[in-house]
């Protein structure tokens, strides 16, 4: 049984692990729970791939891990994930660079943003958050299936969020064309969606030895929040406090730790379709406030028509 729990950090999930001659590929690395998975996988020799939108940000977080670790085996890569013309370009380039990926952390987000369009037209959180990432995976899936065959590769891990509460998906509305905005109802349908995502990529390629993995990583104080007013967040913390009394804030390192588990942990190997928190793997809740899946994120029939219904917004085709 692992000792690991909600206190533990990336380092504590790592200890005695070896990461030498895996490929790790993140986006969002340039920042907050990315970074600190970045750092802490290249740590214990993993080659991580640091995706972003934004070159001087990924330069500066390149730069933070090589002056901690000089030999960190590390490379930057462009992507816009509010742009599915530069999704495709990353993974052209990822497809020239990289002969495999073993672990694919999808961990990219924004949260509660104004109403706002990505280049292609889609709500931005959806947009962002989920169809971003459903293009970047199938235009990564070759490298991945390359990387199947050893222990602890094959791995896609999706950053949800116990946030997923807030909403299911609206299949039919999903960029809100005909109902009205709210900032949370679309955070929480975007995250309802990673989960989905990973029960989806479950059921077409588990037989093929790739597995997804949805992540709740806890509260934890990042740029997240950027799009929030000082009134918004004391609303959220009086939120959360309310709905769990035991609430604590979590450390970047203890933030970071439920996904760099997902990504490593040999007790995980040949599992998918699930939801972790707190470093173990979360069990269907409908009611509780303070921990768990709703039943809905894990659904899949859901997960089936959330397939549909992204593959038909972006064009992609898994061709599974
Ligand atoms: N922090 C929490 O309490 C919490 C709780 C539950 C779930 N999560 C999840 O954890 C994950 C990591 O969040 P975090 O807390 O580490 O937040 P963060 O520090 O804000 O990091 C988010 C990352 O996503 C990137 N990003 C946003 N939009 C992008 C786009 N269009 N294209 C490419 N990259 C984009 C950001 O890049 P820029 O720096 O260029 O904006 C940044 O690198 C997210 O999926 C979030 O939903 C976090």
């Amino acid at each position: 049984m692992s000792a690991l729990g909600k206190h533990s950090t990336t380092d504590d999930v790592l200890q005695g692990v070896d990461l030498s001659g895996k490929t790790v590929f993140i986006t969002g690395a340039n920042s907050g729970l990315g970074l600190e998975s970045a750092r802490a996988m290249a740590a214990k020799g993993a080659r991580v791939i640091m995706a972003g939108r934004d070159p001087e940000k990924l330069d500066a977080a390149f730069s933070g891990i090589t002056s901690l670790i000089p030999k960190a085996r590390l490379e930057t890569i462009l992507v816009d994930l509010a742009s599915l013309e530069s999704v495709r370009t990353c993974a052209a380039q990822a497809q020239e660079r990289l002969e495999k990926i073993d672990v694919l952390v999808n961990n990219a987000a924004v949260m509660a943003c104004p109403l706002n369009h990505t280049a292609d037209g889609f709500e931005m959180q959806f947009g962002t958050n989920h169809l971003g990432h459903f293009a970047l995976t199938n235009g990564l899936m070759p490298l991945v299936l390359e990387g199947v065959g050893s222990p602890g590769s094959g791995r896609i891990v999706n950053l949800s969020s116990r946030g997923h509460f807030m909403s299911d998906v609206d299949l039919d509305d999903p960029n809100f064309e005909r109902r009205d905005y709210n900032e949370w109802i679309s955070y929480g349908q975007a995250k309802t969606a990673n989960a989905l995502f990973s029960v989806g990529l479950e059921r077409r390629f588990a037989d093929r030895g790739v597995h997804a993995i949805a992540v709740h990583p806890g509260g934890i104080q990042t740029n997240l929040g950027r799009h929030l007013s000082e009134e918004q967040e004391q609303a959220l913390i009086d939120r959360v406090t309310t709905s769990d009394p035991d609430y604590e804030w979590k450390t970047i390192p203890q933030g970071a730790a439920t996904q760099v588990w997902a990504a490593t942990a040999t007790e995980l190997e040949g599992r998918g379709g699930i939801y972790c928190e707190d470093c173990r793997v979360a069990e269907v809740d409908d009611e509780s406030r303070a921990k768990g899946v709703r039943s809905y994120a894990l659904d899949p029939a859901r997960a089936d028509a959330l397939w549909t219904l992204s593959e038909e917004l972006t064009g992609e085709s898994f061709g599974a």
